[in-house]
């Protein structure tokens, strides 16, 4: 379970949300039991304002940090630099499959990000930092439409050999169906083992959790979520919040996986998540909460 709510949830608020209702948000995913957190980001504060705060959120949070690995999206050496000097664990770097996506999230070619990885990621490496990657728009783009996986598949090569230990492949705007889900994996999972791969789905269309448990059937076990389903990508019209983490808890717990996340205390912090961004959150589980009593 990688917890993507902090990152992916909030920096799509309209309304920035204030450091102390960050803080009151991740300690409740703590509580939780949620032991992978991705923060913020150390992105352009112009391009997203929301997360500005990223060195005092983390100054706040990293020291309270008994058994959880935080991380943030790092996007060129500026933002390396600044995780360095904060001293975060881990980093992601990010980039999108479908050139026009990439250039509107990043103001790049995905050439020209790919450069800039290799200079951002092994003094990474060798300053003793986990590096996780990010490739977007891998079931489709909102300004392309359909992306060939070879295309994803040869990025994901790349980012492996510059030393990334996971990629988690995007379903950004969420368009994937389950047998779309599940030619793409087979292809990705011929050449690169299951480990080294998560699935980051945002469930626009519904179909987050059923595309996750194809990725599961086929050996996926690395899955991106976010508490209630918060979140979207300010650079993808119409991208709904992540797979909510709750309903990913449900699913595995009554599935008898193991999750070590508690789903009561993920539901109580979804009602955190509510009350910092003020507004209703579209997670099921959030809104129906945990079951009094379960099927056989
Ligand atoms: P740019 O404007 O091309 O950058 O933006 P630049 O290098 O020309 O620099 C312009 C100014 O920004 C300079 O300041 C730099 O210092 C500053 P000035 O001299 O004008 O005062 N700058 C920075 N400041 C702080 N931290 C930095 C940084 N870099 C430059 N790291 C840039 C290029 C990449 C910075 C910009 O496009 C950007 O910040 N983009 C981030 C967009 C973003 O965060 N998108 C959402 C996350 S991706 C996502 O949600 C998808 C994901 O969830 C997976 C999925 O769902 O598929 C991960
Ligand atoms: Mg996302």
């Amino acid at each position: 379970m990688y917890e993507v709510s902090p990152r992916d949830g909030l920096q799509n608020e309209a309304r920035p949300v204030p450091l102390e209702g960050k803080v009151r948000l991740i300690e409740a995913l703590v509580r939780a039991g949620l032991k992978r957190i991705e923060l913020t980001s150390f992105v352009s504060p112009r391009w997203v304002p929301q997360l500005a705060d990223a060195e005092e959120l983390i100054r706040t949070i990293l020291p309270r940090s008994e058994g959880v690995t935080y991380s943030a999206l790092v996007p060129n050496t500026t933002g390396l630099e600044r995780a360095l000097r904060v001293g975060l664990p881990e980093i992601a770097v990010f980039l999108s499959a479908s050139e026009t996506h990439n250039r509107k999230n990043t103001n790049k070619s995905i050439a020209r990000s790919l450069e800039t990885f290799a200079e951002v990621v092994p003094p990474a490496r060798q300053a003793g930092l986990r590096v996780r990657a990010y490739i977007s728009t891998v079931w489709g783009c909102p300004y392309e439409g359909d992306v060939p996986v070879e295309r994803s598949l040869e990025l994901a090569h790349a980012l492996l050999e510059l030393d990334c230990y996971q990629v988690s492949l995007g379903d950004t705007i969420g368009v994937g169906t389950p047998l779309q889900t599940r030619r793409l994996l087979e292809r990705f999972l011929a050449e690169i083992p299951a480990p080294r791969l998560a699935m980051h789905c945002h469930d626009t269309r519904g179909t987050a959790l059923v595309n996750c448990l194809v990725g599961l059937e086929l050996g996926i076990r690395d899955f991106d979520s976010s508490v209630a389903g918060l979140g979207g990508c300010p650079y993808a019209p119409g991208a709904a919040g992540n797979l909510a983490t709750e309903d990913l808890v449900y699913m595995l717990e009554g599935m008898g996986i193991s999750t070590g996340v508690n789903l009561e205390g993920v539901v109580e912090a979804g009602r955190v998540a509510e009350r910092v961004v003020g507004r209703t959150l579209p997670g099921k589980v959030h809104q129906a909460g945990p079951p009094r009593v379960r099927a056989s």
